[in-house]
């Protein structure tokens, strides 16, 4: 078996989330409505997000926090391809508490990155954001979450296959529908600002020419190296078979952007 995350890493693969670049930009957007001197990205994959944040806001400080080495390495690589030195990337472990202190950021953002986690992981993440957010600090989060009403033992099904297929699960059975995941915000100290279902965006290519154009050579030199190593052809294959067999499943999931305050008192 192997694992997607890996190889989406080594071809560099940039936005790896529903509505890709459409989503980010709709999540900063609203990052920018915010005071944003000090800002976390959890789960930061290939480091597409924070070059565009980096750009966007010159002078904001940002740290990012990853699970992968591979994923830790790539991101490395892009921002130094993208002349960006500011960020502070760490590697985390699944379920480690954050290496911040209290009330540090003024923001937190994370891109499907919490949904596909072990349950416990998900709590303790909830938890620790709102910790090293400052009072009146914002989390942004994208996620896919199971579709309103999918039965338990069908989600526990399409975990099954996500993993024999992918090295990684769909999103949690317990944690990833709507309800629950403003249960788990509610829970953890967060006030619910606005909810965005991201199907209503218009989509943005990720081969566009639009700004940083350097992540998207970056981007393309990944392409480039898959295209000339067969194994890697190979592994594309393999994961392109396995999601048409996802997409015979029928509808699963929907994508929603939530922005959270930590209240200011
Ligand atoms: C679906 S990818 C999304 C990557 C990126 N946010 C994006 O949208 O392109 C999920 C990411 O979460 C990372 N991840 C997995 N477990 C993590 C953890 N405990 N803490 C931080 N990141 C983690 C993975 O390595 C991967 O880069």
């Amino acid at each position: 078996m192997s694992n997607i995350l890996e190889f989406l890493a080594h071809t560099h693969q940039s936005w790896i989330h529903p509505r890709g670049r459409a989503a980010t930009r709709c999540l900063l957007d609203r990052l920018a409505a915010a005071p944003h001197d000090k800002l976390l990205e959890i789960g930061f994959g290939t480091g597409q997000t924070l070059v565009e944040a980096a750009l966007r806001w010159p002078g904001s400080r940002l740290w990012g926090v990853e699970q992968s080495r591979a994923m830790y390495e790539t991101a490395g690589r892009r921002l130094l391809f993208c002349g960006i030195a500011r960020a502070q990337l760490s590697m985390i472990g699944d379920g480690q508490a954050l290496p911040f202190s209290d009330g540090f950021f003024d923001a937190v953002y994370a891109e499907s990155v919490l949904a596909i986690l072990p349950d416990a992981t998900i709590e303790t993440y909830f938890r620790e954001i709102n910790r090293v957010l400052r009072p009146g600090g914002v989390f942004l989060n994208n996620e896919s979450l199971w579709l309103d009403g999918l039965p338990v033992a069908r989600r526990q099904e399409i975990n099954r296959i996500c993993m024999e297929r992918f090295g990684i699960r769909q999103a949690s059975e317990q944690w990833a529908t709507k309800e629950n995941w403003l249960l788990l915000a509610e829970k953890s100290g967060f006030v619910v600002a606005e909810t965005v279902p991201l199907a209503t965006i218009r989509p943005v290519s990720r081969w566009s020419l639009q700004p940083p154009l350097r992540a998207t050579v970056f981007s393309a030199l990944g392409w480039l190296h898959r295209s000339v190593r067969p194994a890697l052809r190979a592994q594309r294959r393999t994961f392109l078979e396995a999601q048409k067999e996802m997409n015979r499943q029928g509808p699963m999931l929907e994508a929603w952007l939530f922005h959270l305050a930590k209240p200011a008192t």
